[in-house]
């Protein structure tokens, strides 16, 4: 790791297979992203072996051990607080944070959501797009603040919606563009091209009115 690169933590639940991308962009394409802590809610979680293949710190910080969402919040903050982390990525974390949580870290988190917010906050996004009988949709990355996935969003990427797909399908097509979309954005923050000033996202200098969007050649238009 170099001095430079960008100190990171990501936050799981599941899969991990977002975090993954970001380890195998660290590894093989040279992201000047240093995660040194993975944190976990689930002791089960699949993601943890990628960290721990990847040399990477792993806390795991059950919900369960924990009377209420502030203690475990606290609990999560602590661990993280040593690493002087410069980035929070919320890569499938399924906890909602509380207000300490998201003011501490304000414009220093973000979260992966699998819809074109501000469309479809919350959970069961694909089937609401296929009950909606929309033609496309995609998957965002947004500044994490107190409200549900409301945070000021930073870029997506966009998918169609094709005759017969189900959840699983939709889920099966995005998953691979998302994670080109966490590497892509994550090295913005990498080359400090983006950051957060009052509620708004800032790229390269200049307020955006619309998120960046992901091409197919891995630029943002
Ligand atoms: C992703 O679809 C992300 O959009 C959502 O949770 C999922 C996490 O997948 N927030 P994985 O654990 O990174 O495989």
């Amino acid at each position: 790791m170099r001095q430079t690169d960008l100190k990171a933590a990501v936050l799981i639940s599941g899969t991990g297979s977002n975090l993954k991308a970001l380890i195998t962009a660290v590894e093989e394409q040279g992201l000047a992203l240093n995660i040194k802590r993975v944190v976990s809610n689930r002791a089960q979680a699949p993601g943890i072996d990628h960290a721990r293949a990847a040399g990477i710190p792993v806390s795991v910080i059950s919900h369960k051990d924990f009377p209420d969402r502030q203690a475990h919040d606290a609990a999560v903050m602590e661990a993280l607080q040593a690493d002087e982390v410069e980035l929070i990525v919320l890569a499938g974390y399924m906890r909602i944070l509380g207000e300490e949580f998201t003011s501490r870290y304000e414009g220093r988190m973000i979260n992966l959501h699998p819809a074109l917010l501000p469309l479809y906050k919350g959970l069961d996004t694909y089937n609401r797009v296929l009950e909606a009988g929309d033609a496309e949709t995609g998957a965002s990355i947004h500044f994490v603040t107190a409200g549900l996935d409301s945070g000021p969003v930073i870029s997506q990427v966009r998918i169609p919606v094709l005759p017969g797909d189900d959840a699983d399908s939709l889920a099966a097509r995005l998953h691979p563009e998302e994670h080109r979309l966490v590497v892509a954005t994550v090295e913005l923050f990498c080359q400090r091209k983006v950051h957060y000033e009052q509620g708004r996202v800032y790229h390269l200098a200049h307020a955006i009115e619309e998120p960046l969007l992901l091409k197919p050649d891995g630029s943002f238009v």
